[in-house]
């Protein structure tokens, strides 16, 4: 029997091999629960020695589960979806060929257009980029630092401001490392407030300041390009074993709900609130400007869902019903261009119970009157590994919302300068 091969490979032996982990044969399944018992039946499995990964969880309002299998265990995999009579379908047959397709261009410094929207980027190029945007927009943009990593990367972003006096938009990106469909979206949002001809973006970029952070967890984010794509979480050593989760790190009811106290589990909520460097600094940074934030942006994958505060219960608190229903308006606006359907709701609502994140951290303690999350696409067939013919359709439909959003907090009261 293979049990705990799979764990030990993922979580042990990627954090200290230095040629880069390879997926070969791995496959992805899409597993369709549809009886009652088929959620506890998953919940076992994914409980079980046998770790498969699981890239989200077997809840009751799930319609598919994801689940990443290594080659030697997709038959235990199979028998025991057979035995307990659960619909399943491959949807990534060999993961590696898949990653070998996974376009990630070298940017070039100094040529100020050359990022594109079918491929992903390393952190060097994205730094690079946003270097050429600080040089090429000397009067608008500004270079910011919202913190420091671990292993000492700055946590870079960059200012857009038309002037003195603006309240401010805050983004957020790619604090979960594997799910590269973040970072991207925030690129090409930051690249559409600063060179698109449509008015509704142009008066977005001038009507406010944009303080924008597209890959919040550095260190991870580099992992996830030379070692290990499926990384998550940050790179503080423990023990034999590496990370903590930073979206579950932040003080706000911390390792109450969703997190664990592993340090080998992905949702390792970390030895204390604010233990790590990543997500201290830059709360400290959000703090230090919070009385101008109006609107605050996360932007996770996957699943097509707009989570407003907080993920501790269901009961609607603070302002709840002004942000679904601006939530909602702008997630039609999202549809419109290709279809993309999108929940919206708070995190235990539309997902689980789960605390120690940032957006409930930013309503509670900077008291920000609009806070989301956005997971984007996809919701049932790739996963963390969305195509990078999916980064531009995602980016613009995404864009479309937010300045959707923007409109109806307005007519709700909300973001007048
Ligand atoms: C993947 O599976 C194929 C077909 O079963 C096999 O020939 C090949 O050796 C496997 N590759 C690896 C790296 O395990
Ligand atoms: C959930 O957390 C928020 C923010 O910390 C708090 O105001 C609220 O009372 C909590 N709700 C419950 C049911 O514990
Ligand atoms: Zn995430």
């Amino acid at each position: 029997m293979k049990f705990g091969i799979f764990l030990f490979i993922t979580l042990t032996f990627s954090s200290v091999l230095c040629e880069k982990f390879r997926f070969d044969n791995y496959s992805l399944y899409k597993v369709t629960p549809n009886k009652n018992n088929h959620i506890d039946v998953l919940r076992e499995l994914q409980n079980s020695e046998l770790k498969f990964d699981f890239w989200n969880d077997p809840l009751p309002n799930a319609e598919h589960v994801l689940i990443l299998s290594g080659p030697n265990e997709k038959e235990i995999l199979e028998n025991y979806l057979k035995k307990y009579d659960i619909k399943s379908e491959i949807t990534i047959n060999n993961v590696q060929e898949h990653l070998d397709k996974e376009v990630v261009d070298v940017y070039k410094r100094g040529e100020q257009r050359s990022m594109a929207w079918n491929s992903y980027y390393t952190l060097d190029g994205i730094y690079a980029w946003l270097d050429n945007l600080i040089a090429y927009y000397p009067n608008v943009v500004t270079e910011i630092v919202g913190g420091i990593s671990y292993e000492s990367r700055p946590i870079r972003g960059i200012k857009i401001s038309h002037g003195p006096g603006r309240r401010a938009i805050f983004l957020e990106g790619g604090i979960h490392s594997r799910e590269w469909i973040s970072p991207a979206t925030v690129n090409f949002i930051t690249n559409e407030l600063l060179s698109s001809d449509d008015e509704e973006t142009k008066s977005a970029a001038r009507d406010y300041d944009w303080y924008i952070f597209p890959v919040t967890n550095p260190d991870g984010y580099v992992w996830s390009h030379e070692q290990f794509r499926m990384w998550r979480k940050n790179r503080r050593p423990i023990g034999s074993t590496f990370g903590v989760d930073l979206n579950r790190n932040w003080n706000n009811n911390w390792l109450r709900f969703g997190s664990s106290t592993n340090p080998s589990s992905d949702n390792y909520a970390g030895p204390g609130p604010f233990s790590e460097p990543e997500s201290r600094t830059l709360s400290s940074y959000i703090k230090s400007i919070g009385d101008k934030i109006d609107l605050y942006l996360s932007f996770h994958s996957f699943g097509q869902l707009l989570l407003i505060p907080f993920g501790n219960s269901t009961q609607p608190a603070a302002n709840y019903h002004d942000a679904v229903n601006i939530g909602r308006r702008a997630m039609g606006a999202l549809s419109v261009r290709y279809g993309t359907p999108y929940t919206t709701g708070n995190i235990a609502e539309a997902i689980y119970l789960a605390t120690g994140g940032s957006i409930d951290w930013v309503k509670e303690f900077v008291q920000v009157p609009l806070v989301y999350c956005y997971e984007l696409r996809d919701r049932t067939q790739y996963g963390f590994l969305l195509p990078p013919d999916q980064i531009l359709p995602t980016s613009e439909e995404t864009m479309d919302s937010i300045l959707e959003l923007i409109h109806q907090a307005k007519r709700f009261g909300y973001m007048n300068n």
